[in-house]
């Protein structure tokens, strides 16, 4: 087996009920954030980790995340005759930013099932999953922090965040021992699927990064349907842990879940305050209002 991370899954075939009804025609993953589509956020993490091929599980209805990616002839060559330099080179960058392939999920079956279709790109060798609509602030890009756990330990890596409080009960949480020597490094043992409170195994819950091993698709394969009829990449991952090691890895950065409309309001406002160009207008404007 190769045991280098060249490539990222990201499962984009999902319906995104929680914007309806801005996702009834656009995607979720090109929902902008600032003025970025969120899923461009992920694919430039996956980048800065060393990347090398981006597969998307697109569906029904997602063709605008394909344009997004491609060259567009008629954009390029008007911003080219107005003199915009600055929004040509912006556009040009997405276009040549990668090696993309995709691959249909045709029915919205459920994470495990969209991971699965991408089997077949992905061959036989360790692969990272990146679920486009939680979008992460890092010093250090989360997806190379993990690759840094993987090279070292040689198993699977699931980042967490810690949670507390009732709200561990929207997330999967692990159950394990943490690794010695490293605070944020986790052996799992177990999973708790959207637990009760007082039922949490930890505090560590898993957020929408992963690298795993190929082994999981053939355990897809044979997964029944969970939850809702839908195939959950975490049955896949609860039956690796009984073959292979799989790490928890509490990540360095801020996570925000711009699939839903609080978190997409709360980064909105984060990076937009970053951003040299409005922060300053933005904070003022912020600072006006009488909240
Ligand atoms: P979510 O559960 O957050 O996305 O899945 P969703 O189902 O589209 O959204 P809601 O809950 O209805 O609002 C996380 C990621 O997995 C993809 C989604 O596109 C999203 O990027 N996904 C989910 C698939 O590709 N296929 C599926 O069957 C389900």
């Amino acid at each position: 087996m190769n045991k280098k991370v060249r490539k990222a899954v990201f499962p984009a075939a999902g319906l995104g009920t929680r914007f309806l009804p801005a996702t009834k025609s656009i995607p979720k993953e090109m929902l902008a954030l600032v003025d970025k589509p969120i899923i461009q956020y992920g694919v430039e993490e996956a980048l800065a980790a060393g990347i090398e091929q981006i597969i998307i599980v697109t569906g029904r209805g997602k063709s605008a995340i394909e344009d997004h990616f491609d060259v567009s002839f008629e954009l390029e060559s008007t911003l080219e005759r107005r003199g915009k330099k600055e929004l040509l080179a912006i556009t040009r960058n997405v276009s040549n930013m990668v090696e993309l392939s995709y691959v249909r999920q045709k029915e919205a079956r459920g994470l495990g099932h969209a991971v699965l279709m991408a089997r077949d790109l992905v061959g036989d060798e360790p692969f990272s999953v990146i679920l486009p609509d939680d979008v992460i602030d890092a010093p250090v890009p989360c997806l190379k922090q993990m690759l840094d756990v993987f090279n070292q330990l040689q198993g699977s890596v699931l980042a967490t965040q810690i949670v507390e409080g009732p709200a561990i009960s929207a997330y999967g949480v692990l159950d394990g021992k943490q690794v010695a020597g490293n605070a944020r490094v986790m052996e799992v043992k177990g999973m708790v699927e959207k637990p009760k409170p007082a039922e949490a195994p930890s505090k560590n819950a898993i957020i929408g990064r992963y690298i795993l091993t190929p082994k999981i698709f053939e355990l897809l394969e044979k997964t029944p349907l969970g939850a809702g009829g839908e195939l959950q990449l975490t049955d896949g991952i609860k039956g690796l842990l009984e073959t292979e090691k799989v790490y928890g890895y509490i990540f360095e950065g801020t996570r925000y879940d711009a699939g839903d409309k609080l978190g997409m309001l709360k980064a909105t406002v984060d990076f937009a305050l970053k951003r040299e160009d409005l922060g300053p207008q933005f904070r003022e404007y912020l600072k006006s209002l009488s909240l």
